[in-house]
Order: structure tokens, then C-alpha cells, then sequence
């Protein structure tokens, strides 16, 4: 396949990353409080004990780090945060805060109890995360006003607040910066049951009659990622309306998930055109990922941070460090024998669906 053939991966149904037409389907959809927030029970309680806390002490809760990959709901959290304080959000980004005086004049206009959310925590400059440190810990900034051997430092107080920061690579993060957090949220993927709750939701919410059978069948292929699921039901909800009667069924979500090429395990045509390079091009690794990259015609950053966490969850690949590594699992896939000694899938994270599967598979 030709790199014109391949559709652009930030456009992919399957992207986990926010795309110009998510956003305001996306801030219609999104919780607005811990009780309407699906999933992540780990998080959400040990959150509710954070809030709950600060609340009965009727001071403002530690400083938390969200972390994990993108679609799993860190902003919606953050902003649920906020609401159960009963607070007001100020939103900012790493890569907006690119001089401490961006963040100064930020951190300057908090009022007490604020939320300061900074998405993208890890692309923030280096000066404006040393100011940070400090106003972290004393609620205190101190701001540099000249250059050179004249340059005085004048000290700002800055109100009580609590910093939210979100991360998809919380190994970027810096030590001093990840200390500096009273807790940290580590997002997980999201199980298939779970996903079927969120499709619920938002058919309800969009006014979409789908079958609970369709659910299941566009939750499984959603990539444990709620932005997913809610980008595919709109895809499936076009194709009802247009092809058939308007209800989503599940003949109708399979026919609309083929159109867009999205098959059972939520592959794409380019995480097909990966696990086809590595398992007949390469007879299954290992290789190097720009070796791969060059023989599907896309960017090794594409395959290495679009295609390869999927494909690694799902047990089909493994990263080695000789290369890139397929599992039997993969052979099977493409409806090929692996060789002897092919690599098991049972390492690596699998969804609880997954091990139940192929648990009955053994009897
Ligand atoms: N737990 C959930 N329950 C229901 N819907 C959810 C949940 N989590 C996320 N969503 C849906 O997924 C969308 C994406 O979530 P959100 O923007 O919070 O993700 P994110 O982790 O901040 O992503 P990114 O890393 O790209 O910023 C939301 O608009 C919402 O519609
Ligand atoms: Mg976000």
C-alpha cells in the first residue's frame, strides 16, 4: 500500500487524538461529575477521597498529576474537579507556557481555592517549571523585572490553589516537577463493559437509538478509549440514517464500522499494514521500527506512537531490543501458522475480555 493510499493518521476513526470535528460533539459528551464518570474505579475513589478530605478541612486539595494515554478522560476529570469543589478553572497548556512570565501572569490572577489546569504538563519550558516549583510549594512566585547585574527579583504571593497537570508521557516528566504532586491518577484502558456504558450515555444524550448488541459490538472495537467509542457511534449513527431506518443495530454498526475500515479487534488499515510488514515482510522480526515505519510509507513517530501501544495491548506485537517482535497471536490474525517458537501473547497487557476469551479457547 502506497503512502497516498493510507489515510491521514490524524484523521484515522481510530486516532485516540482529539480531531477538529470530536470538539463540540466531545464538550457535549462530557461528564460533569465523579458520579457520571464511567469507569477508572480506581481513580475515581482515591480522588473522592482527595476532594472529600480537603473539603472536611475546608482547604484546598494537594496538587494532582493525571497520566495516560490520550481519549481516556483527563481533561473531563480535571474539570469534574473543579466542579466538585465548587471552584473555577483556569486552563492553560506546557507549550503555551513557553516564558515564566506566561505563567507569572497566570498564576498571579488565581483566587483562592482555583483549579489550574495544565494539560500537556511535560512540554512546559524549563524556566516557567522552576517558577512552578515554588508556587507549588509556599504559593509564591518570585519575578525576575530587569536583566543583568541590575535584574531584582520581586516575590508575589500567589492565592491557595490546586494544579491539575495531564500527561500521555509521564516518563518526560522531570523528578523534581512528578515530587511535587501530592497525588498522581494513572488512566487505564477501558474494558469493553465499560465502553458499552459510555455508548449508552451518549446515544441517550445525542438522542440515538442503538440496540445493546451494536454497543457491544462498537465498544470492542473502540480501542479501551472513550473518545474512540464516541467518534465510531457518530460514524455508525451517519451510516443508520443514511442506509437504513435511523436504529443502530448490530448488522448496521458492522456495515458502517466496514465501510470505515475498522475491523473486530479495532485495527485499521494501517495497524493491518504494520502487523503485514512485520509478519510476512520480516517473517514476524525482529526489525527496527524506521525499517518498518519505511515499509508501510509512514513516519517511524506514526508507528511507534499511533500504531505499535495498540498493537502491543492487544498482544499482537512485542517490543524487544533487537527490534520489534510479532506474537503468534499475529500470524493467527493475518490467518497464518506461526513458526515454532513464535512469541506467546500472554505477556503484555490484555483486557479482562481478552483473558476470558482465550481461556475458553484452551477448553
Ligand atoms: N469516563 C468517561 N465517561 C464518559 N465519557 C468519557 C469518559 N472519559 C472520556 N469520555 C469522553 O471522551 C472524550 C475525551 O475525553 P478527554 O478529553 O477528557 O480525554 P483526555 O484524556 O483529556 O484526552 P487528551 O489526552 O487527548 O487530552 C470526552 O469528551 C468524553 O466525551
Ligand atoms: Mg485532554
Amino acid at each position: 500500500m502506497t503512502r497516498d493510499e493510507m489515510p491521514d493518521p490524524d484523521e484515522r476513526p481510530v486516532s485516540p487524538t482529539e480531531q477538529p470535528t470530536d470538539g463540540d460533539f466531545d464538550a457535549g459528551l462530557r461528564p460533569r461529575s465523579l458520579a457520571d464518570f464511567i469507569g477508572q474505579p480506581r481513580v475515581c475513589e482515591q480522588l473522592e477521597l482527595v476532594l472529600q478530605g480537603a473539603k472536611g478541612r475546608g482547604g484546598t486539595p494537594d496538587h494532582i498529576l493525571m497520566s495516560g494515554p490520550p481519549g481516556l478522560g483527563k481533561t473531563s476529570l480535571a474539570m469534574i474537579i473543579a466542579a466538585e469543589m465548587g471552584a473555577a478553572i483556569r486552563v492553560t497548556s506546557g507549550p503555551a507556557l513557553e516564558r515564566a512570565g506566561d505563567l507569572a501572569a497566570m498564576l498571579s490572577n488565581l483566587v483562592d481555592g482555583d483549579v489550574l489546569f495544565i494539560d500537556e504538563i511535560h512540554r512546559i519550558a524549563r524556566p516557567a517549571e522552576e517558577m512552578l516549583y515554588l508556587a507549588m510549594e509556599d504559593f509564591r512566585v518570585d519575578v525576575v523585572v530587569g536583566k543583568g547585574p541590575g535584574a531584582t527579583s520581586i516575590p508575589l504571593d500567589v492565592a491557595p490553589f490546586t494544579l491539575v497537570g495531564a500527561t500521555t508521557r509521564s516518563g518526560s516528566l522531570t523528578g523534581p516537577l512528578r515530587d511535587r504532586f501530592g497525588f498522581t491518577a494513572h488512566m487505564e484502558f477501558y474494558e469493553t463493559d465499560e465502553l458499552v456504558r459510555v455508548l449508552r450515555r451518549s446515544a441517550g444524550i445525542l438522542g440515538i437509538r442503538l440496540l445493546p448488541d451494536a454497543s457491544t459490538e462498537i465498544a470492542r472495537r473502540s480501542r479501551g478509549t472513550p473518545r474512540i467509542a464516541n467518534r465510531l457511534l457518530r460514524r455508525v449513527r451517519d451510516y443508520a440514517e443514511v442506509r437504513s431506518d435511523g436504529v443502530v443495530t448490530v448488522e448496521v454498526a458492522r456495515a458502517a464500522l466496514a465501510v470505515y475500515d475498522v475491523d473486530d479487534l479495532g485495527f485499521d488499515r494501517l495497524d493491518r499494514a504494520v502487523l503485514n510488514a512485520l509478519v510476512r515482510g520480516f517473517g514476524g522480526g525482529p526489525v527496527g521500527v524506521s525499517t518498518l515505519a519505511v515499509a508501510v510509507g509512514e513516519e517511524p513517530t506514526t508507528v511507534e506512537e499511533v500504531c505499535e501501544p495498540f498493537l502491543v495491548r492487544a498482544g499482537m506485537m512485542a517490543r524487544t531490543p533487537r527490534g520489534r517482535v510479532a506474537t503468534a497471536a499475529a500470524w493467527h490474525h493475518l490467518g497464518l501458522t506461526p513458526p515454532a517458537g513464535a512469541m506467546n501473547a500472554s505477556f503484555g497487557v490484555r483486557s479482562r475480555d481478552a483473558i476470558t476469551e482465550s481461556l475458553f479457547d484452551d477448553l
